[in-house]
């Protein structure tokens, strides 16, 4: 009785097994098999009224037909699974076919270049100070002692920016105009009034002046700007600096020169000029890389500190001479037209 029994559950199994294609379906029929009601459990509660001598051998045989029925369920259960995951993988793919592009991205030749001028200047305990693209007229210029004249403040040479714009995250001293920076000098004053001495910065960034593209100019360029102000700083710490930076950059045999100059900010001022045997083509000639100079007193009387107690120097380069120079461009403006011919040259 019991082995019939036994025997149809087995068949239907069977039989369903073929027909059930998901994990709801599965779960359903075994359910029906070997749930709480289901046809095997139901079984197994007739071994109550099995006499006592027959039990060995009707134990026997329900077992072996659960292990029957497992082998179907498992059977099911295994192609489902199967089918669950290649629909989670998608479409198949081929791992070991290259990808489209496998090229790995590099720093933009700029960043790159930015990035090893600060990485020098970290060494010797200067950090990174950022300042914003758009700026006020009085950190800009103002602060700066750039007089009221100044060509750079003629709406010629700058981007100014509508009267009525107000930026919430760029603070004014007055109602004076917005601007994009011409410089990164800005950010001497800014951290000059955040900080307090010693200060050792460096900052990089993006700036803006009204000018027509040509091979070495460009509305839109890179400076590294760079500030040092503490108790007697001297000359001898600006020219010392700034050596030690030409060298790692241009090579240990490099030599510098101070041509005396003119910035409001800085006084005295000079243009610092190198030139480096290991520089092949370049090597024989003197090139103009940054101006620098001492802190002028004005400034810092500006941003409340005593010039009898303070000094420092200060000193701007542009990223993209720098680059020019060490990457053999020999035209700006290919920093900018994102072709990927150039910029995969670079690719380290
Ligand atoms: N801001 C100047 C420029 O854009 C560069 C410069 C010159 C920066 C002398 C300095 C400096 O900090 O001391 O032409």
């Amino acid at each position: 009785m019991i082995e019939e029994k036994l025997n149809t559950v087995i068949a239907l199994v069977e039989n369903e097994c073929s027909s059930i294609k998901t994990r709801v379906e599965f779960e359903h029929f075994k359910a029906t098999i070997s749930g709480p009601k289901g046809k095997l459990t139901e079984i197994m509660k007739l071994m109550g009224s099995v006499p006592k001598e027959d039990k060995p051998t009707v134990g026997k045989k329900i077992n072996e037909a659960k292990g029957e029925i497992q082998k179907h369920l498992d059977r099911v259960l295994t192609e489902i699974e199967e089918v669950e995951l290649l629909s989670r993988l998608g479409p198949p793919i081929d791992p070991t076919l290259p990808s489209p592009d496998s090229s790995k991205g590099c720093l933009h030749p700029i960043a790159q270049v930015r990035d090893q001028v600060i990485d020098l200047f970290h060494r010797i305990g200067f950090s990174v100070a950022e300042g914003t693209e758009l700026e006020t007229e009085y950190y800009c210029f103002d602060a700066l002692n750039i007089p009221s004249d100044h060509p750079a403040r003629d709406m010629q040479d700058s981007y100014f920016m509508p009267e009525d714009l107000q930026m919430d995250n760029v603070s004014k001293k007055n109602q004076e105009r917005y601007l994009l920076r011409t410089h990164t000098s800005s950010v001497q004053i800014r951290t000059l009034l955040d900080e307090k001495p010693p200060i050792r910065i460096v900052a990089p960034g993006r700036c803006f002046r009204r000018d027509t593209p040509d091979a070495t100019h460009s509305a839109n360029f890179h400076q590294i700007e760079g500030l040092y102000v503490d108790k007697d700083v001297t000359l001898v710490d600006l020219k010392s600096t700034l050596d030690y930076f030409v060298k790692k950059t241009f090579g240990s045999s490099a030599k510098t020169r101070l041509r005396p100059s003119f910035f409001p900010f800085t006084e005295p001022s000079f243009e610092m000029d190198f030139y480096s045997p290991d520089l092949g083509k370049l090597s024989h000639k003197w090139l103009e890389i940054m101006g620098c100079g001492m802190v002028d007193p004005e400034v810092l009387k500006e941003v409340g500190l005593d010039s009898d107690q303070y000094s420092g120097f200060a000193f701007g380069m542009g990223i993209e001479r720098i680059a020019m120079i060490l990457q053999g461009v020999d035209d700006i403006r290919y920093y900018y037209q994102n072709d990927i011919r150039f910029l995969r040259q670079f690719s380290v």
